[in-house]
Parts: C-alpha cells; structure tokens; sequence
C-alpha cells in the first residue's frame, strides 16, 4: 500500500551501477548528492522518521536506466540522517540488483528497473513541484510529490506530467531539498 506523502525524485544522471565512490558523490555518482539530501529532507524529522513518507529516487543516469530506489518510510531500517550513509545505502542497492529486476537491499530499501511513467501508475496522484507552476495548493494526502534535481525536467518527464497540477512555492528557485522541508510543513498545517 502506498503512504500517504509520496516523494518522487528525478535524477537524470545518477548512476545506475555502483560505479562510483562515495567520496565522490557530486561528479562520479552523477549528482548523487542532490537525491540523498532529498531523502534526508523527506524522510527525517528531530530525532525520527516520517513513517507516513516514502522516497522514490530515479535514477536515470549511465550505465542502465531507469533504476527507482524506494524508501519506505514504515519498514525502513539503517537510514541515519547524513547523506554519506543514505548514499552508502544506495550504492549497496545497485551492487545487490546487478542483473536483477528488482531486491530488497535492506529492510524498507528496493531498488527496481523501471521509469516514470510505470513508477506513477503504482502512486496517488501526482503533484509536480514547478517554479512556473500556476498553483500553490496541495490537495490532501495520499499524494505524491515529483520533483526534479539540479536540471529541469525533460521534455518526455513533462509529458508524461502534462495533466498533473503543477505547484510553485514561491518566485526564486530553491533546492530540491528545500522544496521538500516547505512542502512538508505545508501539508503539517494544513
Ligand atoms: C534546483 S531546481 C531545478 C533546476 C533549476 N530550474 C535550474 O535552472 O537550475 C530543483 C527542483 O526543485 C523544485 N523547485 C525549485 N524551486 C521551486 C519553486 N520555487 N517552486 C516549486 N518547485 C521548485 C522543482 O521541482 C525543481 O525542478
């Protein structure tokens, strides 16, 4: 069953084999580092977690696209909140799905071979976070969240949202990981 607060993460070069170091989570991993600050963000509050959240990152980057990573906010075991260790816990993800569809890496930790568009048919329906988005409501939960990392959306990703309403949380363009503690707090007091 999906939570509540879904959070989908499109990270369009992300590696998609564990080709990479952890020291280098920026460059190597394909701006990894954008996507793990949006798990911390999304899944972490004062000494806990949301239990009602879950993360979906895509990763969309060399050598075998697409991989979506899902965190589970109810099973979810061994996330700490620095983005080191969520990497880590990634990295082990794509060394275990090698030429699999899809495992269970850890407890509340999958990783699958699929894309957006069959990744969103499993969700409530999605909301995509837009700085030239025309709406600043969020409709109640469940709900899910798409946001983009530090590139915009593709022209395939757009179209595959086209009917999606599209939120702005304000003129300037912030972090991806920014727009999560917002929406979040949005959703807290609604
Ligand atoms: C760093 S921004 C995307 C790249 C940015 N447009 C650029 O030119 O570099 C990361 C993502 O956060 C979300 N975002 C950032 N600012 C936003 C805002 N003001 N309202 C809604 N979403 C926002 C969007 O999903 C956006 O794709």
């Amino acid at each position: 069953m999906a939570a509540d607060r879904n959070f989908v993460i499109l990270g369009h070069r992300a590696h998609t084999a564990p080709d990479w170091k952890l020291d280098d989570l920026c460059g190597g991993a394909g701006r990894l580092d954008v996507l793990v600050r949006c798990v911390t963000a999304a899944m972490w509050i004062s000494h806990g977690l949301r239990r009602d959240t879950d993360v979906w990152l895509l990763l969309q980057g060399p050598p075998a696209p697409p991989v979506a990573v899902h965190f589970c906010g109810a099973t979810v075991r061994y996330l700490n909140p620095d983005e080191r260790s969520t990497a880590a816990l990634v990295r082990n993800g794509l060394v275990k799905l090698r030429n699999r569809d899809s495992v269970e890496s850890s407890p509340g930790l999958t990783l699958h071979r699929m894309g957006l568009t069959e990744l969103l048919v499993q969700l409530p329906p999605p909301i995509i976070l837009d700085e030239a988005g025309d709406s600043d409501a969020f409709p109640a939960p469940p709900l899910t969240l798409v946001l983009s990392d530090d590139r915009d959306p593709t022209e395939e990703e757009r179209e595959v949202l086209a009917s999606a309403p599209h939120i702005c949380l304000g003129e300037r363009s912030l972090l991806s990981s920014a727009c999560i503690t917002l929406a979040h707090n949005l959703l807290d007091n609604q």
